[in-house]
Order: structure tokens, then sequence, then C-alpha cells
């Protein structure tokens, strides 16, 4: 297996990428995925007419530092003017690439026509990369897209060649319908007739949270990288686990108090890079406590309590208190 793929003049590591997920994936968490391994991060999805009215979030969300570097910015829309003028607005906070969200389910998004609407207009997805790429300049475009509609319009090998004939330099795919929304399974035959369907680099994505899970899709799929979404909740050293098998090099997982450690790490990260006082932080902090705890005995409780968190000192007691439950239980 290669050791890098090239999207456009961009050089990634061929192991795992962060997904974009918004509400989530923010710098904070970008940055805690890379330092264990990420390979390659996106940013939250920005409104590309947002941008163009130059919303006040949008700043914070298109801001590329060095450290999350190969890093993209990710644009919805569905009007190609739109998408034209926000890739000019974008260029200048330097993102390595642009994507183009043709995925997002979720109906304030598709009520615009844009998300996974686009998948039911292959030809818009084609405008809205050509419009993407003709202000890009030597900015690689890619477009990120499900399976299709729903089970009775799986095409998303026709919206890639559409993309790629309007100069898409990748193209990720998560094996869901929008119709699925994120439930049932990722269907990887989907991913591995884009990859046979098309010459550039195709992301595989769908339910990976493991090496074992993204060796398989590598194998079965054929596709060029992997991108893991929720399998890193609470859980950046997934990343670091595909590194090292992909490297044949041992791993073994963190035990709890590194976990706990990690977690900490997080939340101080958040606390530290948001702009608002501890308190309300701590609100953004309290998911990703949660997550860190998952799947121990007691968890559930200490989940409920995490939604609970006001302060740092309060997530560090809470955290020391979790380990001391999981050694009394070892004893
Ligand atoms: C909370 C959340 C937010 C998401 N936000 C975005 C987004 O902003 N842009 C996008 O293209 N996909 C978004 N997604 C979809 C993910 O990038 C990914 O395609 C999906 O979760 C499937 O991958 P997974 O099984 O590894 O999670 C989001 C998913 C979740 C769960």
């Amino acid at each position: 297996m290669a050791d890098y793929i090239n999207i456009g003049r961009v050089k990634i590591r061929r192991t795992a990428a962060l997904a974009p997920m918004a509400g989530v994936a923010d710098r904070a968490y970008r940055l805690m995925c890379i330092k264990y391994g990420a390979a390659y991060a996106v940013s939250e999805m920005v409104s590309a007419k947002g941008i163009c009215y130059s919303d006040r979030k949008t700043a914070e969300l298109c801001a590329v530092t060095d450290e999350e570097r190969p890093m993209a910015v990710q644009l919805f829309g569905s009007e190609p003017e739109f998408m034209e003028k926000a890739v000019n607005i974008v260029l200048e906070y330097k993102p390595d690439i642009i994507d183009i969200n043709m995925g997002c389910p979720v109906p304030k998004v598709i009520n615009t026509g844009a998300g996974s609407a686009i998948m039911k207009n292959p030809r818009l997805a084609g405008e809205l990369t050509a419009a993407a790429v003709r202000a890009a300049g030597d900015v690689p475009v890619t477009v990120k897209i499900r399976s299709g509609w729903d089970i009775n319009s799986v095409n998303a090998a026709d919206v890639a060649k559409y993309a790629e004939d309007a100069g898409a330099a990748a193209v990720a795919v998560h094996g869901r319908t929008r119709e699925q929304f994120y439930g049932g399974t990722a269907d990887l035959n989907v991913i591995k007739a884009v990859k046979n369907a098309v010459r550039i680099p195709v992301i595989g994505n769908g339910d990976v949270g493991s090496a074992e899970s993204c060796i398989r899709m590598y194998e079965e799929t054929g596709c060029d990288l992997v991108m893991i979404g929720r399998g890193s909740y609470g859980n950046p050293f997934v990343f670091r686990e595909i590194e090292a098998y992909i490297g044949g090099e041992e791993y073994s997982p963190p035990t709890l108090e590194e976990k706990m450690n990690v977690m900490l790490e997080h939340i101080r990260l958040i606390l530290e890079l948001s702009p608002k006082t501890e308190e309300l932080a701590m609100h953004e902090a309290r998911k990703h406590a949660a997550w860190y705890m998952n799947g121990y005995y007691g968890s559930a409780k200490f989940r409920g309590r995490c939604y609970q968190l006001n302060s740092y000192a309060e997530s560090e007691s809470l955290a020391g208190e979790f380990v001391a439950l999981q050694r009394s239980r070892k004893k």
C-alpha cells in the first residue's frame, strides 16, 4: 500500500482522515485527532451564502491554523454563483483544499437544495464543482457525497463522475443514502462502485472505528483514503491505532488513566480556544467528556454527570472518581 495519496497538489498520509462534523469536529477536536495521528481534517460545514453575506460565525469556522494542515474548509450551498463567490472569500483563510458538502441530510440544509439534496441532481453537482474550481485556482476542490437520495436512487458513481468531469480532485463517499440518515450500515459496495467509476482519489467513509474496520474499508472498496467521523468520539486514539497497524508497529490501547488525561487535555484545549466564559465553554466540553467515559462499568451514570459539568475543576474530580470506581472493581 502506498504511503501517501495526492489530492491535487496536497500530499496526505494514507492512514485515516477526520470527517467533517458540524457541532463536534471544531478546532479543539481536530487538533486532538491530529495529535493522535489523523492524516487530514475537514472543517465543520460553512454556508456559502452565509459567507457571502459575511455571517459573523464564518471567520471562526473557516480559519485554518498551521497545526491543522493539511485541512479542507467545507462549504455547503446550492447556487453556483454563491459557491464561486464563497470560494473566493474562503481562499483568504488559505485552506489546503476546498470541499463541497453534498451529503448533509438535515432538513434545514436540504430545504435550501443543498447537502444531500444535490444527490437528486447530478448535473447541479457538476455545476457547483465547476463554479468552485473556477474560483479556487490551484487549490484542489473535492466533494463529499452519499450513496444517493434513497434506496431507489443510489447514484453516487454518477454524481462522482459529474464532479470529476467538472474538475474535482477527489470524492469522499459516505455509504448511506439520505433516507438512511445515520441508521443501518454503510454500503461498501457503493464506495467500490465509485472507485471503479472515476480516476480521481476516492475517500471511503462510514462506520469505521478501529484498525480492523479501516482495513476492511481499504480492502473491500479499493478506496484511496479512509475517513472517520463518529468512531473518533472520545477516541482520537483510533488514528494512532490505524497508523500503527498500517506501519506494522505494535499498538497498545490507552489505559483508562491515559484516556482520562487525554479527556482533560481536550477540555483544557476547548476552554483555551473558546472566547466564552469557562462555564459556557464547559457546555461544549460536556458531550466530549461523556464520550471519553463510554464503555466502562457505571458509564451511564457518569455520562449523565458529565452533562452537569460547569468547570474544569469539576471535570478533574469527576475523572478521578471514575478512575477510582474502575480500580475498585478490579480488586
Ligand atoms: C454530528 C455530526 C455532524 C456532521 N456534520 C457534517 C458536516 O458538517 N459535513 C459533512 O460533510 N458531513 C457531516 N457529517 C457526516 C460525517 O462527516 C460522516 O459522513 C458520517 O458521520 C459517516 O461517517 P462515520 O460513520 O465515520 O461517522 C456529520 C456527522 C455527524 C454525526
